[in-house]
């Protein structure tokens, strides 16, 4: 039995075969339609999420299954003092597979060491978001046709962002890919991640102003100042707008360049810029339900 904790858990040629699944499932859903029959995914979600949970319950209703499951912390037994790893023992009776999401990184971690079913990582704290990073691979994949051979730059808060820490992960295993990370001082990337990249021989640069890099990128990766994960209010407030893609710095991009963003956007990409047609972050969100549907799949040995 196999989980999903983080990116790396999949081969580059497990990962091209999944994507190669999903690329399928897009063009024929109906034969994905019955898949499930009968199988229960339960999503177990101790912190706030419209996408990845929404995303999660339509790729198992997509695949003929069903869904149990909670939204928030408060309305589960967590909120009398259970462990996860009870928790998850209990579910290992009522489902066959399960999406954890949760503030202490680790937790699904602990869970799948304790579960009789497939525990799928849908976010650990500021850690690693797996899904979310194979939703911003496949569309890379689809909408560029390869995954090496690229400038990206990744903006907005790197420190706290877990979505930005599981894509570089992912990312150092493709050829010839050079990160430009985009912060204010206050939310660089992480030591830990930055180690990683010069041990592996990885060229990258830290910049603060978007426009002085714009010009190189061929993806640009935005994404939300994490507000949940401040310890003060005012430093929240002092950083949120560092960052507002417009359609004056729009301009200054490659006509080919991809602006990706996993969401909730909150004011770092002005409305302004949703008509641009390389604003793909809308696209994303339906790559996420195909390799989702994938995922299930793979993880339940349908395929
Ligand atoms: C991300 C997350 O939860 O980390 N959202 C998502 O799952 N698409 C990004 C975010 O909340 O900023």
């Amino acid at each position: 039995m196999r989980h999903l904790m983080s990116p790396l858990d999949f081969t580059v040629e497990e990962l091209d075969k999944l994507f190669d699944l999903a690329g399928d499932i897009e063009k024929n859903p109906e034969k994905y339609a019955k898949k499930c029959d009968g199988k229960k995914l339960a999503t177990c979600f101790y912190e706030p999420s419209t996408r990845t949970r929404l995303s999660f319950e339509a790729a198992m209703y997509n695949l003929g299954g069903h869904v149990i499951g909670f939204s928030d912390a408060g309305s589960s037994s967590a909120s009398k003092g259970e462990s996860v790893s009870d928790t998850i023992r209990m579910i290992s009776c009522y489902a066959d597979i399960c999406a954890m999401r949760h503030p202490k990184e680790g937790a699904p971690m602990v869970a799948s060491t304790k579960s009789r079913i497939p525990v799928i990582n849908a976010g650990d704290g500021g850690h690693q978001h797996p899904t979310q990073t194979l939703t911003d691979l496949l569309t890379i994949r689809s909408l560029k046709g390869r995954l090496n051979n690229f400038t990206i730059g990744l903006c907005g808060d790197l420190k706290f962002g877990r979505t930005v820490h599981s894509l570089i992960h992912a990312l150092v295993r493709y050829d010839n890919i050079q990160f430009i990370f985009i912060s204010p001082d206050e939310l660089r990337i992480p030591d830990y991640v930055t180690e990683m990249l010069q041990e592996k021989g990885i060229s990258y640069k830290e910049v603060i102003r978007l426009e002085d890099v714009m010009e190189e990128l061929d993806l640009l990766y935005m994404t939300r100042v994490q507000r949940e994960r401040f310890f003060n209010e005012e430093d929240y407030v002092r950083l949120k707008d560092f960052y507002i893609l417009n359609k004056e710095k729009m301009k200054l991009a490659k006509p080919d360049m991809l602006v990706l963003h996993p969401l909730p956007r909150v004011n770092e990409i002005s409305v302004e810029v949703d008509e641009d047609e390389r604003a793909v972050y809308f696209k994303q969100v339906q790559y996420g339900v195909y390799v989702r549907m994938a995922l299930i799949l793979t993880l339940l040995e349908l395929v």
